[in-house]
């Protein structure tokens, strides 16, 4: 069982997309048993909302699940339970590494530095382009499970 925790800022758009792609492309290969899959952001902003409605229409436009939960924030009993956290973008990865206390185990990553593509996921959040997010997200997924299962 691999444990994995997919982090963005406000845990509304980015890291749902990547739980929901994740769950999606497991099943898709006989491996959700294989899997613990969740995201949380490393801001209190959104507690408690759901996911943001123009990133919950393109996961249904793709035929993935939208998360159902309310937006959580990172803890740092997070980083025990979980192995991999993976960020969005390079400053998630310092806002988790706060959160964790730094990253003694080796456990914080980002979701395109599995990727011959290395780099950060698109951010929607100002731009509106949520195609281009997912995209990003389907890639990094699609890469990390490959890494993950060979
Ligand atoms: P996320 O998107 O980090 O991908 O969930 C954002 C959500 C909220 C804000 C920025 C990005 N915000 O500035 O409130």
């Amino acid at each position: 069982m691999t444990k994995i925790l997919f982090v963005c800022l406000g845990n509304i758009c980015r890291s749902p997309m990547a739980e929901a792609v994740m769950k999606k492309l497991a099943a898709e290969r006989g491996l959700s048993a294989e899997f613990e899959i969740a995201s949380a952001g490393t801001s209190d902003e959104e507690r408690g909302n759901g996911v943001y409605p123009p990133a919950a229409r393109k996961l249904r436009e793709k035929g993935v699940e939208v998360p159902r939960r309310g937006a959580v924030r990172m803890t740092a009993a997070d980083y025990a339970h979980y192995d991999l956290l993976i960020g969005m973008e390079e400053r998630n990865l310092a806002a988790m590494r706060r959160i964790a206390g730094g990253d003694p185990a080796g456990k914080i990553c980002r979701l395109l530095d599995y990727t011959d593509r290395p780099g950060d996921v698109a951010d929607p959040w100002y731009t509106g382009d949520f195609e281009t997010a997912y995209g990003d997200i389907l890639r990094g997924c699609g890469d990390l499970l490959d890494y993950l299962t060979k």
